[in-house]
Formats: C-alpha cells, structure tokens, sequence
C-alpha cells in the first residue's frame, strides 16, 4: 500500500498491532463523542484561497517555547508506546529530533527516561502527572533534570482516569499479559510477536524499580491504579514547579477560566486538550475552544494545542487561530505501530507537506504570517 495520508499509516498499524494495544490508541472514552469531534470539527472550519502570489522560498519554522522547530508540531506525550513498537519511544525520539520538532516522553513509557537520554542527542520534553507517591515524584523529576529534558509537561486532566470500553473488553485495565484473550490477541500478530523479542524493554520504564513497592507487572498495576491524585489542585502545580525550575507547560486546558488560572500559576505555555478524547467524553473538541482561550489569555501565555490533528491543514487552522504549537498523539502512534522509526517519520513528513502547500495555497510564506484572515469568515 502506499502510504499518502494519516489515515493509510492507521490503517497499516491496526495490521500489526495486537488489537488490545492498537485499541488502546485508537479509543475515546465512553461513547467517543469527543474524540470524533476533534477530528471532525477541524473540517468545519475553511480555509480562504488565494491565487497569484509568489510562493517561493517557503518556511513553516515556528518556535515552541523558544525553540527552533522544522514546524510547530511536537509529539504529543503517550503511554505504552513502547507497545505499539518495540523501543518505541526511543523510536519516535529519533524521528522527532531527526525532523526537528519537540518530542515529549510520557510518564507512563515503555522506555525510561535514561533509556531515551541515552539513545538521542537532542533535549527532549518529559510529561508527569501529579501523583500521590511525593518521593517518586520528586525523584521522577530529578531524574528528568539529570536526563537534560528541556521542558516539563505537566498534564491536569486525568486526577481520575476517563473510562475506556475498548480497554476493559480488551482485558487493558487489567494485567493484560495474564488474560488468555490478551494471548490471543498477541499470537495474532506474529511478526509484531517477533520483533518484541529485540527489546528487553516490555513494562513502564520510568516506574518499574523506581516507585516504593514496584518489582512486577501485578505490583506495577495496582500501584498505577492508585497513583493519579483525585485531590489535585492549583497547589499541586506550585510545588511541581518549585522543584522542577525549568520552562513548565500545563496540558489538559478546555476553558477560559481554567486558562487564566495556568496564566496565574506562572506557566510558560498551556496546551488546550482533551487528552485526545479520552478523558470527559461530551467535553467540546479543542479547536472549538481554541479561539476563545487564545483572545482571554493568548497575550498572556503561548497557547497551544492538540486533539484531531489529522493533516497539515489542521496545523494551518490552528495556528490561524492563534495556536503558537499543536501537538499529535495518534498520527505519530500509527506510524510507529505501522514502521517504526521510518513510520513517525512519514507521519511527519505527510503532515509537513500538506502544511507547506496549504500555506502556499493560502497565499503565504511564512507560517509566523498565517492568522484568522486565513479562514473564511462564519466558519470559526
Ligand atoms: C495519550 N495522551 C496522554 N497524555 C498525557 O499527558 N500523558 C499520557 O501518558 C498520555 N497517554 C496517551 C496515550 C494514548 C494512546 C493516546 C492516544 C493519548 C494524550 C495525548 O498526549 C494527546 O493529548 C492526544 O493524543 C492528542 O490527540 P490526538 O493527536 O491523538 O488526536
């Protein structure tokens, strides 16, 4: 098959991947509502066409957070990467810093935060969680500081996790590799099968062996299922960044008031998300929230977003919207799912193209010069 869009890299994974891991990217939470309007509310927007201008000598350069990117689209933090394949994290590292766009390690990886450190040459980003266990926490952030990761992520939306059908008919909420329906899943997918034997890297790099009581896959599960803190605040963002001190991005923003608060918190940016439709299914897509965050808080704080994010044209939306940064979770996973390394790269390659020649189309060189008079009024 050859490979021209998001969609042909999803459809390549969902070959290779045991149905419980591809699931677990390819879901939302309850009835996936939200998850589908983030994708599908982005082609509601349109986008005005220009005709005869000079289209030499192009850029699509934006910098996140200070830093020089090839395009504003960082990888988006997501768990159990190293399951969509093997190494995966170090993987989609490699391609990012290869491409020159941001990539951001999750908490909840395959692949430490050391084991990435040392497989790159670039800083990357690291994303936490607020947790109950205050010595991992702080130790977790030590070790990210020692790894030389540039910016901390730090996500707010999931003090309770959303409710994922696909992973509990998948056996995912539970220990997976115990089920035998998690067996048979995986023995479906023998060449997926074999190359999980390169790696000795099969459980969440960053806890296993670091957290108090953590040795095994059964302790790994009950400890993870306690951990996300029902009680976070505002003063939880507080005591993160004392001890983290570095460039702090707050993910997980979906309302005005909450934007104002992360502008109070001190944060350098924020990332309007839904965590991809996986957390309050009914919440309203991120792009559709997008425009109005940017005009409360957009002089304030660098405002970014992810969510949906498909094609380059809906980068182009988003920053005509005011977006300083977009982020992609899926499309980066169903690359490596589908080829590894040389999948997130094509993922960034499509994308990049498709930015490029929207940009074009809409009669600019510079993606720094796109803005609302991009899109066709009434339709944002
Ligand atoms: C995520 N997301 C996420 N976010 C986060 O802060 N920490 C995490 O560990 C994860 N894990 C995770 C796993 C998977 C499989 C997915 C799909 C997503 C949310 C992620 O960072 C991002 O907000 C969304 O993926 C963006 O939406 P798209 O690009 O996937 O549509």
């Amino acid at each position: 098959m050859t490979i021209c869009t998001i969609e042909d890299l999803r459809i390549k994974a969902q070959k290779r991947v045991p149905r419980m891991f591809y699931d677990y990217a390819d879901s939302g939470s309850w009835t996936e509502s939200t998850y589908r309007e983030n994708s599908s509310d982005f082609q509601k927007i349109k986008l005005r066409q220009r005709i005869a201008v000079d289209m030499t000598d192009r850029s699509t350069a934006l910098p996140m957070i200070g830093q020089q990117t090839t395009m504003p689209v960082a990888l988006a933090p997501t768990g159990l990467t190293g399951m969509q394949h093997p190494d995966g994290e170090i993987k989609a590292a490699l391609a990012a810093e290869k491409f020159g766009v941001p990539f951001t390690l999750s908490t909840m990886s395959i692949c430490s935060i050391e084991d990435v450190a040392a497989n790159t040459t670039e800083p990357f980003w690291f994303q936490m969680y607020v947790m109950k266990d205050k010595v991992f926490a702080e130790n977790l952030i030590n070790r990210a500081k020692a790894a030389g990761c540039s910016a901390l992520v730090l996500t707010l939306d999931l003090q309770i996790i959303g409710q994922r059908h696909k992973d509990v008919r998948n056996g995912l909420s539970t220990n997976p590799l115990l089920t035998l329906k998690g067996w048979g899943q995986i023995l479906t997918r023998p060449a997926w099968c074999l190359s999980m034997l390169s790696t000795r890297r099969h459980s969440f790099g960053n806890i296993v062996g670091h957290a108090e009581g953590v040795s095994d896959v059964n302790s790994l599960f009950s400890w993870t299922a306690e951990q996300f803190d029902p009680a976070l605040n505002w003063s939880d963002v507080q005591w993160i960044k004392a001890r983290w001190g570095g460039k702090l991005i707050l993910k997980g923003i979906l309302d005005v008031e909450d934007a104002k608060l992360a502008v109070q918190a001190g944060a350098d940016a924020i990332i309007v998300s839904n965590h991809g439709g996986r957390q309050l299914d009914g919440a309203p897509s991120t792009i559709s929230q997008l425009g109005a965050i940017v005009d409360a808080v957009g002089d304030q704080i660098e405002v970014h977003m992810d969510g949906g994010i498909r094609s380059g044209q809906d980068v182009l939306k988003a920053i005509a919207l005011g977006a300083k940064g977009t982020y992609i979770g899926r499309p980066f996973l169903y690359g490596l799912g589908a080829m590894g390394e040389k999948g997130v790269t094509t993922a960034l390659e499509i994308i990049h193209k498709e930015l490029d020649l929207t940009m074009a189309f809409c009669g600019e060189r510079q993606l720094s010069n796109i803005n609302r008079s991009h899109l066709l009024p009434g339709t944002f």
